[in-house]
């Protein structure tokens, strides 16, 4: 691929961000919009938040819409996606982002349901979406799944079993695939992001700290708490022909660990 090719990196490309209405997820949506994808923003109930992403990315010169499916709910996603190819075509670029925090509790206090509420979002969900994409994934010149994991499998704490129980499945099921569909020409990576500034990284600061982000910035690497877009440019990298040569990789997007303390 040359580097004098004027078009944007990504032209030609239809992706599909799943929780791309806020946070994370909308950084991501912008981004690959920015250069050069078309956007399917996925969301799952906040629909004013994912008309704001789109008008965002309309008002960029960009191309997105919106699509409303909870991952966790199959019938809504076998719909959505193919809602998603009548309106843009087959997408050859998902990045599974959607996801939900628990509810803190130690496992003593867990029950099932919890874990079972996790998994559905982080796992069950995303591999409802893959599945039914990955003839289109295959079908495409360069296809790429990047899922969003977290670097709370680094260093786990107490409190957080079903979000880390579900994120590590994810990550085994990503590395899975990745050795999967290799021959199918499909990339797989994971970013791993440590605490990001979105809602529900307002939230896990002010249950574990009883602070806020902004307060935190000061003793954060590189003099902040990651941003989304932090996150949003690796995705983007990893799309990009720069990283056509990479697949099965984690990537952590945390500034090079925790925080001074
Ligand atoms: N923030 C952090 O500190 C942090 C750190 C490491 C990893 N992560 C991971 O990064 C990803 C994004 O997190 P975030 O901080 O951006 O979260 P967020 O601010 O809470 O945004 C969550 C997004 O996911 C959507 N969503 C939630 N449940 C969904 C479902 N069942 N189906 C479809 N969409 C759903 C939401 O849509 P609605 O508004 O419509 O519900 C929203 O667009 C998650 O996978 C999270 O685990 C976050």
């Amino acid at each position: 691929m040359t580097h004098t090719d004027p078009r944007p990196p990504l032209a030609g490309r239809t992706a599909l961000v799943t929780g791309g209405s806020r946070g994370v997820g909308a950084a991501i949506a912008r981004r690959l919009a920015a250069d050069g994808a078309v956007v399917a923003v996925n969301y799952r109930r906040d629909a004013d938040a994912a008309e704001r992403t789109v008008g965002e990315i309309g008002a960029a010169g960009g191309t997105a819409r919106a699509y409303r499916a909870p991952v966790d709910d199959p019938d809504a996603v076998l719909a959505m996606l193919d809602a998603v190819r009548a309106d843009l075509g087959p997408v050859d670029l998902l990045v599974s982002n959607a996801g939900t925090a628990s509810r803190g509790q130690r496992i003593a206090d867990t029950e099932d349901a919890e874990y079972l509420r996790l998994l559905r979002v982080h796992v069950l969900g995303p591999l409802t979406v893959l599945r039914a994409l990955l003839p289109q994934l295959r079908a495409a010149p360069r296809a790429d799944v990047v899922v969003i994991s977290s670097t709370i499998l680094d260093g786990l704490s107490a409190g957080g079993a079903p979000y880390s129980m579900a994120k590590a499945a994810l990550e085994a099921a990503a590395r899975t695939l990745a050795i999967e569909e290799r021959e199918h020409g499909v990339r797989v990576n994971i970013v791993a992001p440590g605490l990001v500034a979105t809602d529900m990284g307002e939230r896990l600061v002010a249950a574990t700290s009883g602070t806020t982000i902004g307060r935190l910035d000061e003793v954060y690497p590189f003099g902040r708490v990651a941003r989304p877009e932090d996150v949003a440019g690796v995705v983007a990298f990893l799309a990009s022909s720069d990283a056509s040569y990479l697949t099965a990789q984690r990537i952590r997007v945390d500034g090079g660990g925790p925080p001074r303390r």
